[in-house]
C-alpha cells in the first residue's frame, strides 16, 4: 500500500511500514535536522510544514501521523467540532483525510492525550474521525510490552474508513505479553562499538553511595528518597520558616543550636547556604509531606547513622546538592553495589534501578548509565531502544540524535499494529486467507 508519513521527525514510520513492504509517497517535518537525518536513511526527501503541501499529497492508503498535541478550542459546545480544531495540526490531517480518504489512519501521541484538557481533545480527535466516515479504537502502548527494554507508553489511535474496509469492526490491537515485559534486559539493546566513561567526580559519587548501601546492614531499606543533607541535621520543622525572612543573627543563633559554626560577619547569603535548597528557597511555611521526608531521614540517622559512620557523613556534606538525593529503585536484589545497576543522574538526585528496561529517553543530561557497562547509552543504543535496523544512521551530533530518538516512534510497536490492520486486507481478500501467526486479542471497547 501507499502510505504518508506526516509529522516524520527521523522515520519511526516509515522504517515499519517499509519493512512490511508498503511504500511511502510523501513525508514531511518542519524540523530541518530531522529532515536531514530522514534523506540519508530513506533516501527520500521529506517536504517542510504540513500546512504547505496539504492540498497537494498523493494518493494514498495509510496516513501516519505522530503529531504535537495541541490544546483544541473550548469555545461553546455549540460549535461544531471542526471549529474546535480549527488552526491546529490535528486540523491539517482532518483536512487531507478528508481529500484522500485513506483505508487508514495511524496516529501516536503521549500517553496522557487521553486526560489531556479534561478528556476534551481525545474526545474531539474520535468525533472528527467518526464524522469522516472512520471506525476509531486507541490504545496506549509501550515497547517493553513487546520484549523491548524501554518503557515508553504511548496511545495509538487507529482510524478504519468504514465504506473502504469491510471488516473494520475486525480490528484488534496486538496483544501484549505481561512475560515479555517482565523479561526485558538492557542487555539486548547492547553495541559493542559504542564507546564512553562516566567521568571521575561522578564515580566518586556514585562509590560514596555504594559505600552507603554496603554499610547498611541487608534487612534495612533506605529512605525512599534519602536526603542526606538531613542526617544528623536538627533545625526547628514548625517555627523559622520561611528561614529567608529570619535576622542574620537569629540564623546565626538557630545554626548554633545545631553545632554548626556561622560567622556574623558572613553574608546573608552565606550563612543560609547552611541550609538545604528546599529550606533556604522556600517562600511559605513547610509543606507537610516536606517535613515527613525530612523527619523520616532524620529518625534513619539516629536509627542506623553509628552503622554508616561520621567519615560517610562528612563526605556526603562536601557533595554537590543534587547528589546528596538518592533513590533506591531496586528492591532486594543481592548486591548493594551500584554499578551493578542503572543509574539516572536526575535534578531530583541519583535514582538507581533495576537493568530491565530503560525509561523513556529525554535530554542527552538524563540519559542512563549502564553500571555494567561503565558508560551511558550511547545514540546507536537508544536507536535499539526505538527498535530501528542496525543501519539506521542517527545524526551525528549525540544531544540531537537522543532529542530525534526521544521523539520518534517505536518501529516494533507501529509494525505489531500495522499487521493488525493488514489482518483485515486479508479477510476480505477474495480468497479469504487470515494470517495464521497474528493471534486476535480477546477485547472489546
Ligand atoms: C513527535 S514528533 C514525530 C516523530 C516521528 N513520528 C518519528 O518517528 O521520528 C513530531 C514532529 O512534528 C514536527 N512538526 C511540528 N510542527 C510541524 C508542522 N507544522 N509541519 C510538519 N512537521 C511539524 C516536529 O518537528 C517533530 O519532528
Amino acid at each position: 500500500m501507499r502510505f504518508v508519513d506526516l509529522f516524520c521527525g527521523i522515520g519511526g514510520f516509515h522504517q515499519a511500514l517499509s519493512q512490511l513492504g508498503h511504500e511511502c509517497v510523501f513525508a514531511c517535518d518542519i524540523d530541518e535536522e530531522c529532515r536531514k537525518v530522514y534523506h540519508e536513511n530513506w533516501d527520500m526527501t521529506a517536504f517542510n510544514d504540513v500546512r504547505t503541501w496539504s492540498d497537494e499529497i498523493d494518493d494514498h492508503e495509510i496516513l501516519c501521523a505522530g503529531f504535537p498535541c495541541q490544546p483544541f478550542s473550548k469555545s461553546g459546545n455549540q460549535l461544531g467540532f471542526e471549529d474546535k480544531i480549527r488552526g491546529t495540526l490535528f486540523a491539517e490531517i482532518s483536512k487531507i483525510i478528508r481529500l484522500k480518504s485513506p483505508k487508514y489512519v495511524l496516529l501516536e501521541n503521549v500517553a496522557n492525550l487521553r486526560t489531556h484538557n479534561t478528556g476534551n481533545t481525545m474526545k474531539t480527535i474520535r468525533s472528527v474521525l467518526q464524522n469522516l466516515g472512520y471506525h476509531v479504537r486507541d490504545r496506549v502502548l509501550s515497547p517493553h510490552e513487546f520484549g523491548i527494554p524501554h518503557h515508553r507508553p504511548r496511545i495509538f489511535i487507529v482510524a478504519i474508513n468504514k465504506e473502504k474496509v469491510q471488516n473494520y469492526s475486525k480490528f484488534r490491537f496486538p496483544r501484549v505479553s505481561k512475560k515479555k515485559a517482565e523479561g526485558t534486559h538492557v542487555d539486548t539493546i547492547f553495541d559493542a562499538s559504542s564507546e564512553g566513561t562516566i567521568s571521575e567526580s561522578l564515580q566518586m559519587v556514585l562509590n560514596h553511595w555504594t559505600k552507603f548501601m554496603k554499610k547498611l546492614p541487608k534487612k534495612i531499606k533506605p529512605p525512599s528518597p534519602t536526603w542526606s543533607m538531613e542526617f544528623g541535621r536538627l533545625y526547628d520543622l514548625e517555627n523559622i520558616h520561611p528561614v529567608v525572612n529570619l535576622t542574620k543573627r537569629r540564623l546565626c543563633e538557630e545554626l548554633a543550636k545545631e553545632g554548626i559554626k556561622v560567622k556574623m560577619s558572613w553574608s546573608k547569603e552565606r550563612i543560609l547556604q547552611q541550609y538545604p535548597p528546599y529550606i533556604r528557597k522556600m517562600k511559605t511555611v513547610l509543606p507537610k509531606w516536606k517535613k515527613q521526608f525530612i523527619e523520616k531521614n532524620r529518625q534513619f540517622w539516629v536509627d542506623h547513622g553509628k552503622k554508616i559512620g561520621d567519615e560517610w557523613l562528612a563526605e556526603t556534606r562536601l557533595l554537590n546538592e543534587t547528589y546528596q538525593k538518592f533513590e533506591w529503585h531496586v528492591g532486594s536484589e543481592k548486591s548493594r553495589d551500584v554499578m551493578d545497576y542503572m543509574i539516572h543522574t536526575r535534578p531530583s538526585g541519583i535514582r538507581v534501578s533495576r537493568l530491565n528496561r530503560i525509561p523513556a529517553l529525554v535530554a542527552i543530561a538524563q540519559i542512563p548509565i549502564i553500571g555494567p557497562w561503565g558508560r551511558r547509552i550511547s545514540p546507536r543504543e537508544a536507536a535499539n531502544a526505538q527498535s530501528f535496523s542496525s543501519d539506521f544512521k542517527p545524526h551525528d551530533k549525540s544531544s540531537i540524535a537522543f532529542r530525534q530518538l526521544g521523539n520518534s516512534v517505536n518501529v516494533v510497536v507501529i509494525d505489531e499494529v500495522v499487521k493488525r490492520l493488514m489482518v483485515l486486507e486479508s479477510i476480505q481478500s477474495p480468497e479469504g486467507i487470515l494470517i495464521p501467526q497474528v493471534k486476535h486479542e480477546n477485547y472489546s471497547e
